[in-house]
């Protein structure tokens, strides 16, 4: 674990396109404090191993693997912090981006927050990417970043939808039919993906204010009444929530492994 008051190297570093630039450091909150129960039973959903490696630190490696990321708080399971701290420890990490562990909450959102608190002042932007989704390429992760740079105060990445998607009144008990409200027009709609990016003081406000239950950081954003802007996002980028996401996940590795000659 280093100090985060050690000044990165990134700072001085310039020609990569979201790389550090004068004026803007940007930081990673990771909630990773879920169970994951629609996974199976087992060890909290970003603890489980993907070839080998738990997926959170997948996840930080994705994050760390842009020039632009000097810092990466990770939100552990309430009573996991020293877990996770000892698993970022024993992990080969780029030396040039520093790490956090502070323990989450009841609520994914609850567990952002947490994480926002722990953020040191000298962050101007802020990513909120989830610990289930550990496959992230890197070239939208500085997407992102580049669109907060540009001025936008919340950015997410996000993918055309290849099923149609109808709104139903839900049924009180599971299984049986719904009736359709309605059907929204499939080409308008996208479906969100992380790491999501800020504006740091946008997104603070964001969790001051709303108090909805939410599944997403820029929807608090929307609620504001500020835009939010969609910049692509990548198929590699998807949640793992359900078992056969961790065969996909694990054939994406080594398609990856193949490719880089191993
Ligand atoms: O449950 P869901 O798949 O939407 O969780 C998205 C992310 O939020 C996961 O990385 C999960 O670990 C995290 N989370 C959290 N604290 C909670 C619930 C979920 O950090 N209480």
């Amino acid at each position: 674990m280093s100090d985060v008051s050690r000044p990165s190297p990134s700072e001085a570093r310039t020609g990569n396109p979201a790389g550090t630039s004068a004026g803007t450091r940007t930081a990673v909150v990771i909630p990773a404090a879920g169970r994951g129960v629609r996974l199976g039973p087992g060890a909290p959903k970003a603890l489980r191993a993907l070839n080998g490696t738990p997926m959170l630190i997948h996840a930080v490696r994705a994050m760390a693997a842009s020039r632009a990321v000097s810092l990466v708080v990770v939100v552990a399971p309430p009573d996991g912090a020293a877990e996770v701290k000892s698993l970022l420890d024993a992990h080969a990490l780029p030396e040039r981006t520093d790490f956090l562990v502070v323990p989450g909450g009841e609520s994914r959102q609850e567990s952002v927050r947490l994480g926002l608190d722990a953020l040191p002042p000298d962050y101007d932007i802020v990513l909120v990417h989830d610990a289930a989704r550990p496959l992230v390429p890197v070239d939208t992760v500085d997407a992102v970043i580049e669109a907060v740079r540009d001025g936008a105060p919340a950015v997410v990445p996000a993918l055309p939808l290849a099923d149609t998607v109808k709104e139903v009144d839900p049924a009180a008990n599971p299984g049986e039919p719904e009736p359709v409200v309605a059907t929204p027009r499939r080409a308008r709609l996208r479906a969100v993906q992380t790491p999501q990016g800020f504006d740091r003081a946008t997104l603070i406000r964001a969790h001051e204010t709303v108090t909805d239950d939410v599944t997403d950081d820029a929807g608090m954003v929307e609620q504001l009444g500020l835009t939010v802007v969609v910049v692509p996002g990548h198929e590699e980028a998807f949640k793992v929530t359900r078992p056969l996401d961790l065969v996909l996940a694990e054939a994406v590795l080594a398609r990856r492994r193949l490719n880089d000659g191993f």
